[in-house]
This record gives structure tokens, C-alpha cells and sequence, in this order.
């Protein structure tokens, strides 16, 4: 038993010295985890063909937090005061513009509809069981508001109603401010606002067609 155990004994000091690792200086060293192989920045490398360690990102990157360098887009404000006009509708295009409009009903039936109602006449469920009722949207002082003013009381919450930047990231309540201007437009629609030639008057309305009745033909299919 001793004599077989003996081999072992001088065999694991031999195997853990055979782990030990090479610096990259070619250099003897125990292993040690901590000293991987790596580049400092900006470190020239023969690796890639322009020889930078530093990789330019892939076009079209969007580095975490980006939002916040556009003051306008992130807080709402230009040079610290509130911006007159949505920033992300303006710049969308007609498609993506219906897009924000449609991202921004969804969101509004979500997190303001509860208290503000459907059709923003403050009549949601919460307010009928007894919580404070807002203010309509639709009464003069709040359809001259600048969109601005909505996405501030979205990210900073108002009188009773408590904020909701925590939960509504800045891209979504835009489409909401979107969306609560569409609201308002629609209850205090002007014969303006209809484009020439289609409020009705000048359209002749065709009688609906006769409905045609085929005839069945002769004989029909054989199943
Ligand atoms: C829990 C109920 C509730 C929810 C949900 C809610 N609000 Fe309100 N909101 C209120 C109340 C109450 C007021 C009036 C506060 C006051 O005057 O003290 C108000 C006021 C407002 C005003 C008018 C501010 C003014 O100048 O009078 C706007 C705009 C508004 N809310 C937008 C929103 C939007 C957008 C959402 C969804 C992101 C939302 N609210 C979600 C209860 C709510």
C-alpha cells in the first residue's frame, strides 16, 4: 500500500508546476488569472489591417444613454425652457408620423386613459371611483399649451397627478403628446380643417348600383 501510494505523492507537486503559464514576454510565471492577454487603448495590433486596437463601432451604433445629448428629444427644453413643438413628430415622416400617432394611442390607453378618459374628457374609471378629476382636455387653456408643457407633466407629474418619468420613456411620451394633440384636434375639428373640394358640398354622392344578381348557370358542377 505505501509503496503504491508513493508515485502520487511526488507525481501532484510535478503536475501542478506543468500548469504553469508563460507571460507574453515568453517569460515563466504561475498561472495567474488576473493577467490575461490584453490591449491597452489606442495600443497599435497587427491583428486587423489598419492596425488599431480601438474599433470604430458599426454605423448606425446607438451608444446606451445617447438620448440624453439631445436636450429637446430627452428633457423636453431648449436652452433650459420648453420646447414649443414635439421634436420626434416633426422630424418623422408622414408614415412614421402615423406610426407615433398609433404607438401614442396605445400608450395613452395605458397609463393616462384610467384617470383622463378615452376621449380626454377626464371621465376614466378611476376618477368615477372618487380619485380627483383632471381637467379636460379639451377646454381652451389646455389646447393652447405647448407640447412642450404636456411632456413636462408627463416627466414631472402636476398638482395631484404624480409623475411619469419613471415609467414612460421619453420617445413614448412624445408619441403620447402626439397623440393627445390628435385627441384634441378631433373634438374641436373646424370646417378649416377639412381640405378644399372634400367637405361634401361640392361632391355629387352617387346612388348606390343596383345589386346584381348572377345568374346561376345551367347545369352547375358536378361535385
Ligand atoms: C391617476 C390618475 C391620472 C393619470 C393616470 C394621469 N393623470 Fe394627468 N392629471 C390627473 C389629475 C388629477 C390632474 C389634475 C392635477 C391638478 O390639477 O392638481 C391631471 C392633469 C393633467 C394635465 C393638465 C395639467 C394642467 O396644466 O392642468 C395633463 C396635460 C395631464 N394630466 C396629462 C396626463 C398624461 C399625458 C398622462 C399619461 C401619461 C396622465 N396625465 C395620467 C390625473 C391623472
Amino acid at each position: 500500500m505505501r509503496t503504491r501510494l508513493k508515485p502520487l505523492l511526488w507525481g501532484a507537486p510535478l503536475a501542478l508546476a506543468a500548469l504553469g503559464g508563460c507571460t507574453r514576454e515568453g517569460k515563466f510565471q504561475p498561472v495567474d488569472m488576473w493577467n490575461g492577454a490584453r490591449l491597452k487603448p489606442y495600443e497599435q495590433v497587427n491583428f486587423f489591417d489598419d492596425k488599431r486596437s480601438s474599433r470604430v463601432p458599426p454605423a448606425g451604433t446607438v451608444a446606451r444613454g445617447q438620448d440624453r445629448l439631445n436636450e429637446s428629444l430627452y428633457y423636453g427644453t431648449q436652452n433650459g425652457t420648453l420646447v414649443a413643438t414635439n421634436p420626434l413628430f416633426a422630424a418623422a415622416s408622414p408614415k412614421d408620423k402615423m406610426a407615433l400617432l398609433e404607438r401614442g394611442q396605445e400608450r395613452y390607453q395605458v397609463y393616462c386613459q384610467p384617470c383622463h378618459g378615452l376621449a380626454g374628457y377626464a371621465d376614466g374609471m378611476i376618477v368615477k371611483r372618487g380619485f380627483a378629476k383632471p381637467p379636460s382636455y379639451h377646454q381652451e387653456r389646455l389646447r393652447k399649451v405647448t407640447d412642450g408643457y404636456i411632456f413636462d407633466v408627463i416627466t414631472n407629474g402636476y398638482g395631484s397627478m404624480y409623475s411619469y418619468g419613471s415609467r414612460v420613456p421619453p420617445r413614448d411620451r412624445w408619441a403620447i403628446v402626439a397623440y393627445i394633440r390628435a385627441l384634441q384636434r378631433s373634438q374641436n375639428a373646424q370646417p378649416g380643417d377639412v381640405p378644399a373640394g372634400k367637405n361634401g358640398s361640392e361632391e355629387k354622392v352617387e346612388p348606390p348600383l343596383e345589386p346584381t344578381i348572377e345568374k346561376p348557370s345551367e347545369g352547375g358542377q358536378k361535385p
